[in-house]
């Protein structure tokens, strides 16, 4: 769970002195922004992460107004985390991060019972790039695993990516249900120089890769099939904060509705076996959805 507080500079920085700005604090964090959007498109989201003791409140509110269920711990030392967005004219983002409680989340946080009855565990590679949350991350795929649910994966974060090592970030996530990188996440997965390139290779591990590439669209590729390039829906950028999560939520909340290949198996797995045709069209709806985020302020639906 983040803290989000955007800065948009409303005349060039001047260094030493004011610059004038719009500067609004948001609640955000990858994770809670792709809940909060999956829940608005009629999903059913439990999300779990630990907080400010302060933040509880806000945030409990926030998700609930998507309609998220959030089981929220409370830390009494650790501040939420939090990130200063400078949004520049293009709409693009520079950003800096304070991980605050979020680097304090242990197994308690996260009970394998909330993994019961459902169809799907998310993670983002944040969880994934300290020594006490990888712990945390690699017992939740194994307790997902052990239960046959599908799992899906958002790298979130070229830097942090690169910290913790492409390969390593690849053996722990391999036989991922979908992976959601961006553009330069799938560049540091895989080595390669082309988007369809990258999807190609991802899905040696995944069984459904999606390449986010901003105002591009995306790229879609299974394993044995030829990848799908999907435009991305036009719009004039503001603020990109959170595409890339209302994309992925968007993307997840058609793939969990759309009814098994097999209708006679109940297994939820088979979200894994969805046609090509089924896969486009979330995409295409994901596109669509990412695009309304681009045109305004903030990460969240409502
Ligand atoms: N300028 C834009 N115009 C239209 N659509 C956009 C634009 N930027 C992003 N999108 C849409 O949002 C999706 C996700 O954006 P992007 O590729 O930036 O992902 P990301 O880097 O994961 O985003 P985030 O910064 O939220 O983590 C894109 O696939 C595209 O559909
Ligand atoms: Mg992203």
């Amino acid at each position: 769970m983040i803290n989000d507080v955007l800065v948009k500079p409303l005349d060039g920085v001047t260094p030493d002195s004011d610059t004038r700005a719009t500067i609004s604090a948001r609640p955000g964090g990858a994770a809670a922004n792709q809940a909060a959007w999956m829940a608005h498109l009629g999903a059913d989201v439990t999300f779990a992460g630990r907080v400010g003791a302060r933040d509880v409140a806000y945030h409990r509110r926030e998700l609930a107004r998507a309609g998220v269920r959030a089981r929220l711990a409370a830390d009494r030392e650790a501040e939420t985390g939090s990130i200063v967005i400078m949004v520049g004219a293009d709409g693009e983002r520079t950003m800096f991060t304070d991980r605050g409680a979020n680097l304090r989340l242990r197994r308690a946080d996260v009970p394998a019972r909330l993994l019961d009855g459902a169809a799907a565990l998310h993670l983002t590679g944040y969880t994934f790039c300290e020594p006490p949350l990888l712990e945390v991350a690699l017992w939740l795929l194994g307790q997902a695993r052990s239960r046959g649910l599908a799992v899906t994966i958002d790298p979130g974060s070229a830097a942090f990516l690169a910290r913790m090592g492409p390969t390593a970030f690849l053996r722990w996530t391999d036989g991922a249900a979908v992976c959601f990188p961006n553009r330069d996440e799938a560049a540091l997965l895989t080595g390669e120089a082309e988007p369809v390139a990258m999807a190609t290779r991802l899905t040696g591990y995944y069984s459904v890769v999606v390449v986010k590439l901003g105002g591009v669209g995306c790229v879609l590729a299974v394993p044995g099939e030829a990848p799908v390039l999907i435009a991305a829906h036009p719009a004039r950028a503001t603020d990109t904060t959170g595409a890339g999560d209302a994309f992925c939520g968007a993307f997840m909340s058609r793939w969990l509705a759309a009814p098994a290949a097999d209708p006679t198996t109940t297994d939820l797995t088979t979200t894994a076996d969805l046609t090509i045709a089924d896969l486009t069209a979330a995409a295409e709806f994901a596109v669509q959805v990412a695009a309304t985020v681009v045109t305004r302020f903030g990460a969240r639906p409502v």
